[in-house]
C-alpha cells in the first residue's frame, strides 16, 4: 500500500482525478470502477472540468458503480446512479449505455448480484478502482464483519452508516436499510485501488485502515493485501498515521510520482449538489460505533 498525503482537501481530489485521467489517456477502454458520497464530489468536478477544457474523453470508457441503495429508482434524488449523472455521466461524453450501477429495484435481488459480477468479469474485471471510506471503514457498502471473500451481495446498513448518510435523505426513515455492494473479494481483484479520504473526521478510521491489524470488523484493512492501493489523503485526514514523514518522503522522491508532482492550479469547477451538504453528526457516529 502507498499513502500520499496533500495539502488540502482540493488538492488531494485534483491528485485523484489526475490518476484517473492519466490511465483513461493511457487507455481509451478503461473500466473505471467508481464511488459515491461527499468527498468525490470535486473528483468528479475536475473530471468534468478536464472534459470540457482539455477535452479528456470518456467515450470509450466503462465504468461501475460500487454500490446501489435497494428500492430506489433511478431518478430516485438519493439513488447513486441519480448520483452519477449529475456529477458526472451527464457531464462528460461517456455513453450512458456503457455506465453500470447494481438495480436496486430488480425483482429478484439476489440474481441481479450474481448479473453484477458476471457483467464486471465479461468486460474482462475492473482496472481502476476508486474508493471512498466510512466512518466505520466500510468500502462500498461492505459493513463490519464482511467477509474479505465477499462478492456483490445485499447488505443490511449498519448503524453507524444510516447516521452517516441519513442527512442526505429527507427523513432518517426515508433512508433505505439495505443496498446492493460490490463485495470486498470484488474489490479487492481490481488491478488497481485508488481510496479517496479528507477531512479530520476520517483520521482516526484512515489510521485503523493504513497501520491497524487487518479485520474484517474493518472492510477497508483488507486494502493492507492489495498489490496496487494507493490511499490519497489531505493533512486532515492523514493526522493519526505514523509515518506521514515516510509517505512525503516517497511522493516527493520516486520516480513514478514525478507526473504528479506539479498539481494543476485550474480551480475546479463547483460539484453539482442537489441540496446543501449537511454537517455530519461526528460524534453520534463514533458514539454509534464504540
Ligand atoms: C457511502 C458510500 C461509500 C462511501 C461513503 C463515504 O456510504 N457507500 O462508498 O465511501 O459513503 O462517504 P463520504 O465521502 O460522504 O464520507
Amino acid at each position: 500500500m502507498e499513502v500520499v498525503i496533500q495539502p488540502t482537501a482540493e488538492a488531494a481530489a485534483d491528485l485523484v482525478a489526475r490518476i484517473i485521467a492519466w490511465e483513461l489517456r493511457k487507455n481509451p477502454r478503461l473500466v473505471l470502477g467508481l464511488a459515491s458520497g461527499n468527498t468525490m464530489e470535486s473528483v468528479y468536478a475536475r473530471l468534468a472540468q478536464m472534459h470540457t477544457g482539455e477535452g479528456l474523453d470518456f467515450s470509450a470508457c466503462r465504468t461501475f458503480n460500487l454500490d446501489e441503495y435497494v428500492g430506489l429508482s433511478v431518478s430516485h434524488d438519493n439513488s447513486y446512479r441519480h448520483y452519477m449523472d449529475q456529477h458526472l455521466f451527464l457531464r462528460v461524453n461517456i455513453h450512458q449505455a456503457n455506465t453500470h450501477l447494481p438495480d436496486g429495484m430488480a425483482e429478484d435481488l439476489a440474481s441481479e448480484c450474481i448479473r453484477y459480477e458476471n457483467l464486471i468479469a465479461e468486460h474482462g474485471g475492473i482496472d481502476l478502482q476508486l474508493l471512498g471510506i466510512g466512518q466505520n471503514g466500510h468500502l462500498g457498502f461492505n459493513e463490519p464483519l464482511s467477509s474479505f471473500g465477499s462478492r456483490t451481495r445485499v447488505t443490511v446498513l449498519s448503524r453507524a452508516t444510516r447516521l452517516q448518510n441519513a442527512p442526505l435523505f429527507c427523513s432518517p426513515d426515508s433512508m433505505p436499510q439495505r443496498a446492493i455492494t460490490m463485495g470486498v473479494g470484488t474489490i479487492l481483484d481490481c488491478r488497481r485501488n485508488v481510496l479517496l479520504a479528507t477531512g479530520p473526521e476520517k483520521a482516526s478510521i484512515v489510521a485503523k485502515a493504513v497501520e491497524g491489524p487487518i479485520t474484517s470488523m474493518i472492510s477497508a484493512t483488507a486494502l493492507q493485501l492489495h498489490p496496487n492501493c494507493t490511499f490519497i489523503l489531505d493533512q486532515t485526514a492523514a493526522g493519526k498515521l505514523k509515518e506521514s514523514e515516510y509517505h512525503q518522503w516517497v511522493f516527493e522522491n520516486q520516480p513514478e510520482w514525478e507526473p504528479f508532482r506539479s498539481a494543476s492550479l485550474a480551480p475546479a469547477e463547483k460539484p453539482f449538489r442537489s441540496k446543501p451538504t449537511p454537517k455530519r453528526p461526528v460524534e453520534t457516529i463514533s458514539d454509534a460505533m464504540e
